[in-house]
């Protein structure tokens, strides 16, 4: 599909965990962003005529003998230029600075001071709070180059080139633990990009719809969904695109959570008037999981079972050429799929639960260029209820890598019950939006117990809750207390065959989000 945008932003990624949220950071400021390669020529640069670069951080040194380096000729490009702690270094360094080792990492808050005023500060109060997280630093810049701030242990924590429009940060602008950071990256992209910051969603909406209607003419579509955010916002935004066109399928693989084949109905059959088809197949996928344990396994089976019920269903639909999927921008990104984005990064892709490429469909991904948080507000755009946006992510395997061990359809029962619970509760603590995935798993244990006067063995309910913004890494919820009460009570005395339960408090890494 085509671009939209007449305005963009470059970050070249030099391998930074960091490069997703300066993209989103730009698009926040509603200036259009990609991630490219680090490594990507100045001429291809050239060709894609962005309004700045923005060079991000990395874990190397720049003196390491592998380091990712970028073609020296970007920095003559005369565009403007905002290098980010690695990316400062880079720059400095291709235009005669030095960068030294530090004797300490420095990492954390650092208290920054603006040293001389320039436009990239701005509004900015001379005194900030800023976010550092560096091994080396830019000890000495060449004449060509002013210092622009210091913190205490760094002399040099902002530069600006004297005649090119090229400019560096030692600390983080894009996260927010440096507060004035959009302010900071606001005034790189306004006033020294000049960009004017008129990319919105409603246009990407109307000009992705434009150029589906384009695309497909007058075939069919096939979407399918699962109820997560992704497929939810393709299948919303085909059915105000081609409506009669879409035809939609929905596994339902017994896998699911409590009543989420309902809400997808009620959805997409009653609400958008969708050509709806559920295919029931839980006996199928019980039957596909009996006696498998291993959690690879599972996603295999699972797979499997999948791709021939969908296919099947897919087959009777007639005149169906093209097939949408909810593919977002860091899965673009991250499996390596975009022509000048960055090399795939070492993420374990798990999803088993996709279709094989050699379908007989023509792809149609509507949200490749979006990142989660755009999806969901373009959703919302689309008249999709808060239920379906907000939805905390769902592994295509379903239950069936939460039930711990065995599959079969009372333990799922089970597990679908503890986990209504632990998202009701959170969700009423109004919890929900700001932890970004809740649930319940079923472990393979029994515990004893005491439940009257009788004693009990009976199952171990694990609650897992977690923080993260990319899901790469993630912190275990700081849930209160009362409310882990609430639901361990409530798990307790609602779910049958429950004595016990746990909550996980591990952080990924090296704990998973999932257990399986
Ligand atoms: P982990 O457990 O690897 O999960 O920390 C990271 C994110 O991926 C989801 N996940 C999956 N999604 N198929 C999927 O579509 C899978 O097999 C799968 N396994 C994990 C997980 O829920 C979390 O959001």
């Amino acid at each position: 599909m085509t671009r939209i945008a007449d305005e963009k932003v470059l970050v070249l990624d030099f391998g930074s965990q960091y490069a997703q949220l300066i993209a989103r950071r730009v698009r926040q400021q509603n200036v259009y962003c990609e991630i490219i390669r680090h490594d990507i020529a100045a001429q291809r640069i050239r060709e894609l005529a962005p309004k700045g670069l923005i060079l991000s951080g990395g874990p190397s040194s720049v003196y390491e003998p592998d380091a990712p380096q970028c073609d020296p000729e970007l920095f003559q490009l005369g565009l403007p230029v905002l290098g980010i702690c690695y990316g400062m270094q880079i720059a400095c360094q291709a235009l005669g600075g030095q960068v030294q080792n530090t004797p300490a990492r420095e990492y954390g808050r650092a208290h920054c001071r603006v040293t001389k005023p320039n436009e990239l500060f701005a509004g900015v109060p001379e005194a900030i709070d800023v976010w550092m997280s560096h091994g080396d630093q830019v000890s000495q810049t060449s004449n060509e180059f002013v210092p622009l701030a210091v913190t205490d242990t760094c002399p040099i924590a902002a530069v600006k080139h004297r005649s090119l429009p090229i400019y560096g940060l030692q600390f983080h602008p894009e996260v927010t633990h440096t507060p004035r950071g959009a302010n900071i990256l606001g005034n790189f992209l306004q006033t020294v990009c000049g960009c004017s910051g008129t990319w919105k969603l409603g246009d990407f909406a109307r000009e992705t719809m434009d150029t589906v209607r384009l695309r497909v003419g007058d075939s069919r579509v096939i979407c399918g969904l699962s109820g997560g955010v992704d497929s939810s916002v393709v299948a919303a935004l085909l059915a105000q695109a081609i409506g009669p066109q879409l035809s939609c399928i929905l596994v339902d693989n017994g896998l699911l959570r409590k009543d989420e084949e309902m809400a997808v109905i009620r959805e997409f059959a009653d609400h958008f008037k969708t050509d709806l088809h559920v295919v029931k197949a839980e006996e199928k996928f019980l039957e596909a999981l009996a006696d498998i344990t291993d959690p690879q396994e599972k996603r295999r089976c699972i797979g499997h079972a999948f791709i021939e019920c969908f296919a099947e269903e897919a087959a009777k639909i007639e005149g169906a050429r093209f097939l949408a999927q909810g593919t977002l921008y860091p899965d673009v990104i991250e499996s390596g799929g975009s022509l000048d984005g960055p090399a795939a990064t070492i993420k374990l892709h798990h999803n088993v639960g996709g279709l094989p490429k050699d379908m007989a469909f023509e792809l149609i991904e509507p949200l490749r260029d979006l990142f989660k948080d755009e999806a969901r507000a373009l959703g919302k755009q689309l008249g999709l209820p808060d239920d379906i946006v907000w939805r905390h992510p769902f592994p295509g395997p379903g239950l069936a890598v939460r039930c711990v061990g065995e599959v079969t359809k009372v333990r799922l029962d089970t597990l679908r019950e503890a986990d209504v619970i632990v998202v009701d509760e959170i969700k009423k603590a109004g919890l929900y939006r700001k932890t970004a995935q809740a649930f319940a798993v079923l472990l393979p244990v029994q515990s004893v117990g005491v439940m009257g006067d009788a004693r009990t063995y009976a199952d171990v309910v694990a609650v897992r809750s977690i923080d993260t913004e990319d899901f790469m890494t993630a912190d275990w919820s700081h849930l209160p207390y009362e409310l882990l009460a609430r639901i361990s009570t409530r798990i307790i005395n609602e779910v049958q065959g429950v004595n016990r339960v746990l909550y996980d408090i591990s952080s990924k890494p090296p704990a998973t989000i999932e257990w399986e």
